[in-house]
């Protein structure tokens, strides 16, 4: 099987080849004190060997739930926020046909999202949709106690119980969360759910191969084992045994920290398939939440092209040269798709007649890297040869890796979110939440 490449000969122009490879005596450090556990945030490197050490008890169990699932619902509801939820949602966009809502004749339920954000019409149209379909729910919280998914869990506890009676929904739900603590362990314990446990040295955002991602992936009927498989092949190849050049996660992490240096302190994720949208998304809450701190870190953003060509493509040709692109493509499409000859040719496309729309695709992003360069943007080119599980898998634990690795060049703990608690207080003191009066009284003063 071939592996995802990296491509650097775009950004030569803005940093030298030594500036990237003067990080490989640092980067073999911080390899090594991520696979010894000595640098910081050392209790949450549970992900490091998760592909090569999930045990085949934990997969069985998910296909096992997952076929079961699948026998009863037509739509899953998958409960979580952040590392919870955008796992497998990346990857079910991935992987799945762009109209999969609107085909009827699904082979495997719908996968749809709550507890993601608290909008009351998105939580009224879900509960409309429910109220006429057959369902189930995988709420997933690895605290147990996040105040988005534990609303939606309350409201849809509340509906599938009215819809199929206390007994039936046991059936229907499932959770994932921690093995002892937090108020849903205690809920799924006191109602007799299945459970999964997400293990104390995994973080939200570093938990898509496991249950948090690995459960909704199998219900939208994807290979997980070809997923894992990716994943190990990557885990394999970025070791402290792997030379600087050959490991994929260290050479990111090098030219990524390269540009911040030279004041490129904004990346952006490039796509030109908008399956790809959600891996963005899903990137963007790893390397902003894992680097993002102590008034530090890489800025990430995204944009899907060409759409977004016609849009942003404006100001990243000519707006504030602090940006770098980091390009996704996709070697190989899995379908084919030419474009016809016209007799009549008034829309002048005949110069392209009888080529794939994919060879358009391509030259348009060949362009659009040239034109970036030209216009002060340096390129990262990351190289999939096909949009399938296996490559997906290999994709995650590449990111995942080379953020480690990254997060510790920036010298921050790349594994904690200190900084996403300022809001929750602020929402639980204008809320009036108990024990929280000090900061209800101060906020008010402000408001
Ligand atoms: O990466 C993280 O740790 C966070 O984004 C969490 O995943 C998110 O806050 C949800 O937390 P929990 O799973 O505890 O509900």
């Amino acid at each position: 099987m071939e592996s995802i490449k990296i491509k650097l000969d775009k950004i030569y122009d803005f940093v030298s080849k030594n500036d990237v490879f003067s990080y490989k005596n640092e980067i073999s450090k911080h390899i090594l004190a991520i696979e010894n556990k000595t640098g910081k945030g050392n209790d949450f490197l549970g992900w490091l060997d998760l592909p090569s050490s999930i045990s085949e008890t934990e997969i069985s169990k998910i296909e096992k739930t997952a076929a079961l699932l699948k026998s009863k619902v037509e739509i899953l509801v998958v409960i979580g926020i952040g590392g919870s939820y955008l796992g497998s949602k990346a990857v079910i966009e991935a992987l799945s046909n762009s109209f999969e809502a609107l085909n009827s004749n699904r082979k495997n339920p719908l996968v749809v999202f709550a507890g993601q954000n608290i909008s009351e019409d998105y939580t009224h149209e879900l509960i409309d949709l429910l109220d006429t379909k057959s369902y189930g729910i995988v709420v997933i919280s690895k605290s147990g106690t996040t105040t988005e998914p534990a609303i939606a869990f309350r409201i849809l506890k509340n509906h599938i119980e009215k819809k199929y009676g206390k007994e039936e929904a046991k059936q229907r739900i499932v959770a994932v969360t921690d093995a002892k603590r937090g108020a849903l362990k205690q809920v799924a314990n006191n109602e007799g759910y299945t459970t999964f446990d997400i293990a104390d040295d995994i973080g939200g955002r570093y938990s898509v191969l496991t249950a948090v991602g690995l459960l909704p992936i199998a219900v939208a009927g994807f290979n997980i084992r070809k997923l894992i498989d990716g994943a190990k092949h990557i885990e394999k190849n970025s070791g402290n045994n792997v030379a600087f050049e050959e490991n994929i996660c260290a050479v990111y992490a090098a030219a990524r920290n390269a540009l911040y240096e030279k004041g490129k302190t904004n990346e952006i994720l490039v796509n030109y398939v908008p399956k790809l949208h959600f891996v963005a998304e899903w990137w963007k809450q790893l390397y902003g939440e894992s680097e993002g701190k102590e008034n530090k870190g890489i800025f990430p953003a995204s944009v899907d092209f060409t759409s977004d060509l016609h849009s942003m493509g404006q100001y990243i040709q000519e707006g504030l040269r602090n940006i770098f692109e980091t390009v996704i493509s996709i070697k190989e499409p899995n379908s084919n798709v030419a474009v016809p000859t016209d007799s009549a040719n008034i829309d002048g496309l005949n110069f392209i007649a009888g080529k794939r729309i994919d060879e358009v695709n391509k030259m348009a992003e060949l362009g659009t890297m040239i034109a970036h360069v030209d216009g002060g943007v340096p390129n990262i080119r990351i190289e999939l040869p096909k949009l399938n599980e296996y490559y997906i898998g290999q994709t995650l634990y590449f990111f995942e890796k080379a953020c480690a690795i990254s997060g510790y060049i920036l010298d921050v703990n790349p594994f904690d979110q200190p900084g996403v608690e300022a809001y929750k207080k602020n929402m639980f003191a204008l809320l009036g939440k108990p024990g929280f009066e000090k900061e209800t009284e101060e906020i008010r003063k402000r408001i």
